[in-house]
């Protein structure tokens, strides 16, 4: 049988980030789609713990900005949202009826938060893709993210995990090459990463060719090279996240 394709199998082997928007701006009908997708992504026990923040107001999204270190998020190219992990809610749910929060604290809890989260903004990639539209991630407001719970007036129990860029493209980046499924896929059990030099060697080049073609020969770091040294140096990556996350209730054992 040949490989199916539809539509939606169609964008989703399209994706490439966006990073570069028009200054038009998404009508609201399209928001409104956009959001309801959002809120039909499957949820970890049905707990719905997640919140997402629409950015409108320039002062906030400044603030995001500052966070996020990264400079298409300042300005008004491209709608700007926030994923939120919300146990919040389900705190004051059963605060008012006299229930036990303690619960909310654990690791498990957190990390269903962070599920339905991703989901979420993931559905949301999918669908924005499939209208014609870019998106990019921002995982770096992790960068700052008590910064981002004061500019949100975020609640304790909540974490701003990821912000996303949504808009018109001004860019038409190649498709990023991902790692062989031979690497990245088993069956059964862990695939073995003994037998894979050659595939990741080769891989290596595939990489070095993208960016090479991407910023005109400003980049030709490998896979392997950008794992070696960029790895754990990041803004975001040397976040004290462990603290914001206590300080907001969230993961305590
Ligand atoms: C959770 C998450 C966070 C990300 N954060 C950022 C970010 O802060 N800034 C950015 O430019 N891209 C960000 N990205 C996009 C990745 O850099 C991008 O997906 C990756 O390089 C692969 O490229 P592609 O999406 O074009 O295939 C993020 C992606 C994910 C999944």
């Amino acid at each position: 049988m040949q490989a199916p394709s539809t539509e939606t199998i169609r964008t989703q082997l399209a994706h490439r980030t966006i990073r570069a928007f028009t200054t038009d701006r998404l009508p609201e009908p399209v928001v409104d789609t956009l959001m309801e997708v959002a809120r039909h992504a499957p949820t970890s026990s049905f707990y719905q713990q997640t919140t997402i923040i629409r950015i409108t107001d320039p002062a906030t999204r400044h603030e995001v900005y500052e966070a996020s270190g990264q400079p298409y998020v300042d300005g008004t190219r491209g709608e700007l949202f926030v994923f939120v992990i919300d146990l919040y809610r389900n705190a004051r749910i059963r605060e008012a009826a006299g229930v036990d929060t303690a619960p909310l604290e654990t690791t498990a809890l957190f990390l269903q938060g962070a599920e339905d989260t991703l989901l979420a903004a993931q559905n949301v990639v999918v669908a924005a893709e499939s209208l014609g539209l870019g998106t990019v991630y921002l995982g770096s407001i992790a960068g700052d993210p008590a910064r981002v719970i004061q500019a949100l007036d975020l609640p304790e129990r909540t974490y701003p995990l990821v912000g996303m860029l949504i808009g018109y493209p001004d860019q038409s980046p190649q498709l990023k090459p991902r790692l062989p499924r031979k690497i990245t896929q088993g069956v059964n059990r862990y695939p073995s990463f003994d037998a894979v030099t050659t595939d990741l060697s080769e891989y290596d080049s595939v990489v070095t060719d993208y960016y090479d073609l991407r910023d005109q020969g400003a980049r030709l770091d490998s896979f392997t090279h950008q794992i070696r040294t960029k790895l754990g140096t990041g803004r975001a990556e040397r976040s004290p996240i462990r603290e914001v996350l206590t300080a907001q209730k969230l993961a305590l054992r």
